[in-house]
């Protein structure tokens, strides 16, 4: 079968003939019917995201049908249609992403966490793939949605969802997304609204990308970032519950003045990539009587919720444009993603 796979650290992601993956325990054959390909693919394919472990077939998560599953597999069944989310946890902050960077707990890995990987170490950007099944979640009714390949940005509505439920319930709250213009905003403001937020303030630095989120209805303000803290605090509040989703930002700037921002009794939850220390006035934490939250990843239940919103129709996934790409040609599928944000995704479908 045809694959997207990376042999060395400093490779490029190439298309190869692999062999087809055969069944073993613990795992589920699928065949891929879409994968979001990430806006920062490129960037950990250069090594700036942390270790890829080499070499493996890349790809953190997919819309997939199940052809096959190994006889100690009993959650889904040959022929349902399941989201791969990529998240193999053993408990104890040793998780790791089948096919990605990342691992949890203090992201430095451990003895367990490079076992895992021995074992799950091939993703999803493939004709097929075999995934471990703890990272499987069964879409039921999913047989009869009209555009699967719009589906694969799943994962990322449930990354955001998971980050907006570690604030609490969102009905009736205002809420700020710090970071819109990007793929998980985009996706934490679509939750936000779908969730009875009373305002969504989308925060970012894209004027044309706010204007679309704008459009998503009343209950959506817009605040375009400056880069300087005070300004863009006041732009950006007051609100009961701010999503930092940024990417890689130079300085810590935009996420204190989303810190800023908060109400009394607010909380700041943070899933970006900033890679940044930020300085928390222990004073005014205590005065204020805030909560600063980290979150990674989702778990099987938010899953279930999401598809649910989405199956309903309260969460419409049309605001969202899909670009699909085939497998033949990953470098340029790689620089289209790079440059595919806002409202808007790439997904491969093989
Ligand atoms: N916690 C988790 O479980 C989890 C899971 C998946 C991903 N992530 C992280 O989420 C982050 C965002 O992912 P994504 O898919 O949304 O990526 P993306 O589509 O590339 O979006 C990046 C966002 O960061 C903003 N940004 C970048 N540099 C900035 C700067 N210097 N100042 C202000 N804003 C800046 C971008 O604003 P513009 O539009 O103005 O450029 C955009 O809104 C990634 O870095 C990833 O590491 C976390």
């Amino acid at each position: 079968m045809r694959a997207w796979t990376l042999t060395s650290p400093d490779d490029h992601v190439r298309l190869s003939d692999v062999p087809t993956p055969a069944l073993r325990g613990g795992g589920v054959l699928v065949e891929v019917l879409a994968a979001h390909v990430p806006a920062y693919t490129k960037m950990v394919v250069e090594g700036n995201r942390g270790g890829l472990p080499v070499p493996l077939t890349l790809g953190p998560s997919c819309i997939a049908r199940v052809i096959d599953v190994a006889p100690d597999v009993f959650h889904v069944a040959p022929g349902d249609i399941v989201v791969d989310s990529a998240l193999l946890d053993a408990g104890g902050g040793d998780a790791i992403l089948v096919g990605w960077v990342g691992l949890g707990g203090s992201g430095a890995g451990s003895g367990r966490t490079r076992r895992m990987r021995d074992v799950w170490r091939d993703g999803v950007f493939a004709e097929q793939a075999l995934c471990a099944k703890e990272t499987m979640v069964r879409l039921p009714g999913a047989e009869n949605h009209p555009d699967l390949a719009r589906l694969s940005f799943l994962p990322w509505l449930c990354v955001a969802a998971k980050g907006l439920h570690a604030a609490g319930p969102i009905a009736g709250r205002d809420v700020a997304v710090v970071g819109a213009t990007g793929q998980m905003g985009g996706a934490a403001v679509l939750l936000a609204l779908a969730e009875g937020a009373a305002t969504v303030t989308a925060a970012g630095r894209n004027r044309e990308a706010l204007d679309r989120l704008a459009e998503l209805g009343p209950r959506v303000r817009t605040c375009q970032l400056t880069g300087d803290r005070a300004t863009d605090a006041a732009g950006i509040g007051p609100v009961d519950v701010v999503l930092d989703t940024l990417g890689a930002t130079p300085t810590a700037d935009a996420t204190m003045a989303a810190y800023d921002s908060l109400r009394v009794e607010g909380t700041l939850v943070l899933v970006g990539g900033v890679r940044q220390d930020l300085t928390i006035p222990y004073g005014d934490l205590m005065h204020r009587k805030l909560t600063l939250r980290g979150s990674w990843m989702s778990d099987d239940a938010t899953v279930t919720s999401v598809w649910n919103l989405v199956r309903s129709g309260a969460l419409d996934l049309s605001a969202i444009g899909l670009r699909t790409v085939g497998l033949d040609d990953p470098a340029a599928a790689l620089d289209l993603a790079a440059n595919t944000t806002g409202l808007n995704f790439v997904a491969l479908v093989p």
